[in-house]
């Protein structure tokens, strides 16, 4: 059996844990030397993950976009019923950047025939117990197609399924000096009840960056 591969997570928050406002936006929370380092966390991971959330509210390309030119990792979208729109970014820009969909929606028809056409691979994925994809599912595959990293991106539901769990290697943080308020909070329920039961990561380290502060966690 193939190792799993190692799974690193990554966001932007503002100081009160927010990824994004209540109507989603989150572009952009972090200062752009911290976009810098996400795009280099990208660059040293062989797959960058999304939730459809993500891809339906942001629209986003999922490449590694630095100066001196860097191979991207080979996208993967969760996404349980299929919704990954024909004309998102994700699906234009799949002739350049391999593209792997996640879902429970993969039997024959017209959607996904049209992303195929496109050049999106479907795959049939296992359901967690909500009925959704499975994540435990997912990395498994990823395992069996040879990948060693993942580099989770978000958002807040992905996160939350990955730290629930228990697949995360590293996390790595940004924090901004602002506000946001009511938003999308950055780690949903974890059925943490007792502070004993906190995640502890085995190694912390804290550095600044521009106006942020990146924290970075080894579980
Ligand atoms: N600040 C940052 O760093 C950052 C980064 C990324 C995103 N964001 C923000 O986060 C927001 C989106 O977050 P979100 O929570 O709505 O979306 P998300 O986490 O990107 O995607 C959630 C969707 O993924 C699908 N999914 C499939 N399997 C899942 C599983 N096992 N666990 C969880 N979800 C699964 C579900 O839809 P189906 O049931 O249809 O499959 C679910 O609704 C946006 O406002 C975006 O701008 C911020």
């Amino acid at each position: 059996m193939k190792p799993l591969p190692r799974i690193t997570v990554s966001y932007a928050q503002s100081l009160d844990g927010r990824i994004a406002t209540s109507t989603g936006d989150s572009r952009w929370i972090s200062c752009p030397q911290t976009l810098t380092l996400a795009h280099r966390l990208r660059r040293d991971h062989e797959v960058i993950l999304a939730g459809i959330g993500t891809v339906l509210r942001d629209d986003p390309e999922l490449s590694c976009r630095l100066r001196r030119p860097a191979p991207s990792p080979v996208r993967v979208i969760m996404d349980s019923r299929l919704r990954l729109p024909a004309d998102s970014k994700i699906v234009r820009t799949c002739g350049t950047y391999r593209t792997i969909v996640y879902t429970l929606a993969a039997g024959p028809g017209a959607q996904r025939a049209e992303l195929e056409r496109a050049g999106v691979e479907v795959c049939a994925a296992r359901a967690d117990e909500q009925g959704r994809v499975s994540v435990e599912g997912v990395v498994n595959d990823l395992a069996g197609r040879g990948f060693r990293s993942i580099f989770v991106e978000g958002g807040a539901a992905i996160i939350t399924s990955f730290l629930r769990a228990g697949l995360v290697h590293r996390m790595v943080v940004v924090t901004a000096p602002i506000i946001i308020g009511q938003g999308v909070e950055a780690v949903g329920e974890l059925g943490i009840r007792s502070l004993t039961d906190a995640l502890k990561p085995r190694h912390s380290r804290m550095r600044r960056l521009g106006t942020d502060r990146v924290w970075e966690l080894v579980f």
